[in-house]
């Protein structure tokens, strides 16, 4: 069976591409055979980041310009140069970042052409799927409520909403799970919620005195915070009240690694840096997908 899952979140800058491209990689070290898709349409990164112009677009295979293999590109050797290659494969598709190609979504919007582009969408999941012979399709969304949004996440069976400790991302968190999530919720879809870039390597936890704070884990973290810690700090306080309103999972939140954060070629740690704290958070957080 192929899962299918999909980064979201109320803004931007909260780790969604990070985090899919991370999780993609480890999933192929582990032997599965990963998609890793760049719907994040409005405003497309994983290009950037791969440092790549592909021969073919995602948009080109909703136009009926390319085909599934085309699109869709085995990036094994690529990422992995010069590195022992996974047991498994990592592909990819790109988005288009050119100006044309993002008002073209903006503009057709609900039209006839959009919904002939969303049916294409679905049949990419299933070219995927059946031509491909995919175990994990990882999707990278656009943040917020936008038509492309919620397309991405429609084709999802798991649903990773991450978020920072800021009141406007937890307030647009709520909104989002209580005015999107529901409905797929009801469908089946399992959603999580993943904070990432909490406090405790960089910056000290709030209330924990231990000298070796950086080696906590994210684990440890959450499970140490005083009570009495103010809202926004409390990753149990903010989690709780948003499981209160959904009955959603919550995953081990992820610390901010200024050493990640502010490396501009910093991107695939897992592959680069395999023994690093997040590569080894993200490898917890994986397993608590996967088992559910
Ligand atoms: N846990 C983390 N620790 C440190 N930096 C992080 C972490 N997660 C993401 N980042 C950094 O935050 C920035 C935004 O991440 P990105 O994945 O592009 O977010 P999004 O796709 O949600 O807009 C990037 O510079 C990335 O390296
Ligand atoms: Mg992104």
């Amino acid at each position: 069976m192929t899962h299918c899952i999909a980064l979201h979140s109320y803004k931007g800058g909260t780790g969604k591409t990070t985090i899919a491209a991370n999780t993609a990689a480890l999933l192929a070290e582990k032997g599965k055979k990963v998609a890793l898709i760049d719907l994040d349409i409005y405003a497309p990164s994983l290009h950037n980041y791969f440092k790549i112009t592909p021969n073919k677009w995602i948009n080109d295979f909703l136009d009926n310009k390319s085909d599934v293999e085309e699109t869709i590109i085995d990036m094994t050797k690529y990422i992995y140069n010069g590195k022992c290659l996974p047991s498994g494969k990592l592909y990819a598709g790109f988005s288009n970042p050119n100006r044309e190609a993002i008002f073209k979504f903006e503009i057709s919007n609900g039209s006839e052409y959009w919904k002939k582009q969303f049916r294409k969408l679905v049949f990419l999941r299933e070219q995927i799927i059946t031509k491909m012979d995919i175990d994990f399709i990882i999707i990278d969304t656009s943040p917020g409520i936008r038509h492309w949004s919620i397309n991405a996440l429609s084709i999802a069976d798991k649903l990773i909403l991450t978020m920072k400790m800021d009141d406007l991302d937890i307030e647009g968190t709520e909104k989002l799970l209580n005015e999107i999530y529901t409905t797929f919720v009801k469908f089946g879809a399992i959603t999580y919620i993943l904070l990432n870039r909490i406090s405790g390597y960089c910056a000290p936890a709030p209330l924990i005195n231990s000298p070796d704070t950086k080696t906590n884990s994210a684990y440890t973290y959450f499970k140490q915070v005083d009570n009495n810690t103010p809202e926004m700090q409390n990753p149990q306080k903010v989690l709780g009240g948003l499981r209160e309103v959904t009955g959603i999972k919550y995953l081990t939140p992820l610390p901010c690694y200024c050493d990640i954060q502010f490396s501009t070629r910093e991107f695939l740690t897992v592959v680069n840096n395999p023994n690093h704290p997040f590569s080894k958070n993200l490898q917890l957080i994986i397993n608590e997908i996967i088992k559910q």
